[in-house]
């Protein structure tokens, strides 16, 4: 007799069949049984109401650990003019300007008034193939050598937008460059649009970020700016974005609430003048001069914004 559980089908021994038998017996001739079905659908079985619950609790536990303000302040004492880098698009990995990423990463590094607002797309993290093959660094490569470049700027990082990039680089899980920034970094970090609140004693900043906004103009690089000082957040001082790597700055002023405003749009160069995607869809490869960050100097007593739109000119304004 075996020991296994089962049971006699007659009084004779050898008529004892095993648990397992009888059930694949059952498979066999199409007559099996899963006991466990009427269980499963009870489980299965929520009202309304009980999802509501389970809903609205897990949606606020999501909230408690991952919700990001919309509107984020950092404090400069006024003391000095800081200069903004917006620094964006670099695109770590493909055919980049490393050159001037450098240059641009030590400045912001050595200067004790430059401080960096990233803008995403900081590496490439392409995925699919004919985009990968022209990357000369793979997915941790990239992420290694990005990680190497905010480790060196580490404490002159005013605040990051992430970009659609990384949110590919995050197919495989968390994006390692943003993970816990607010305890890393402890500055101002946004997904999507958001408001950077740069105060000083005597006056404030408004300047509304995003890796991108909406809207597109082939008459005008800031036209995703000028939307959304229209038709988002109104009357802020700054306006900035980056994503379509096309370099530009416009200003206009704005009368609100009796006060008049100047208000700034940029859109923030890339790093990358070219690659496999916009030779397909014929883009022109951007030259020097139309690559890298854009930077804003601040004055710190009344609302007074200088615009530099090169390394060369960021560097005759700051006698470097
Ligand atoms: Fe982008
Ligand atoms: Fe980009």
């Amino acid at each position: 007799m075996s020991n296994e559980q089962g049971l006699y089908t007659s009084p004779k021994e050898d008529s004892f069949r095993t648990d397992r038998q009888i059930k694949l017996e059952a498979i066999r001739t199409g007559k099996f049984v899963w006991e466990g079905q009427n269980d499963l659908e009870a489980i299965r079985q929520r009202s309304f109401e009980e999802w509501q619950k389970e809903v609205i609790r897990r949606r606020d536990s999501r909230r408690e650990i991952g919700e990001i303000p919309e509107v984020q302040k950092i404090n400069f004492n006024g003391k000095y003019a800081p200069t903004l880098a917006l620094l964006g698009d670099v695109h770590a990995g493909g055919d980049c300007n490393y050159e001037m990423f450098g240059a641009t990463v030590e400045l912001i590094k050595e200067h004790p008034h430059v401080k960096a607002v990233l803008m995403g797309d900081l590496v490439d993290a392409f995925f699919w193939n004919q985009a990968l093959q022209g990357d000369m660094l793979n997915h941790k490569e990239q992420i290694h050598y990005m990680q190497s470049a905010l480790d060196a700027m580490d404490g002159e990082i005013a605040a990051a937008f992430k970009g659609n990039h990384e949110r590919w680089a995050e197919r495989t899980g968390v994006s390692p460059l943003y993970f816990k920034w607010i305890e890393k970094y402890g500055t101002p970090y946004f997904e999507g649009k958001g408001v950077l609140q740069v105060n000083f004693p005597k006056t404030v900043y408004n300047m509304e970020g995003s890796h991108r906004f909406p809207g597109h103009s082939m008459y005008n690089d800031n036209h995703p700016q000028m939307r959304e000082a229209n038709f988002g957040q109104q009357g802020l001082d700054i306006y900035v974005s980056a994503h379509t790597h096309k370099k530009s700055y416009h200003t206009q002023y704005a009368n609100v609430a009796g006060d008049r405003i100047q208000q700034h749009f940029v859109t923030v160069g890339a790093f990358k003048g070219h690659d496999g995607y916009g030779s397909d869809k014929g883009y022109d490869p951007f030259k020097d001069d139309q690559l890298g960050a854009v930077f804003l100097t601040l004055d710190p007593d009344q609302k007074s914004v200088d615009v530099d739109m090169s390394l060369e000119q960021v560097y005759q304004r700051l006698g470097v």
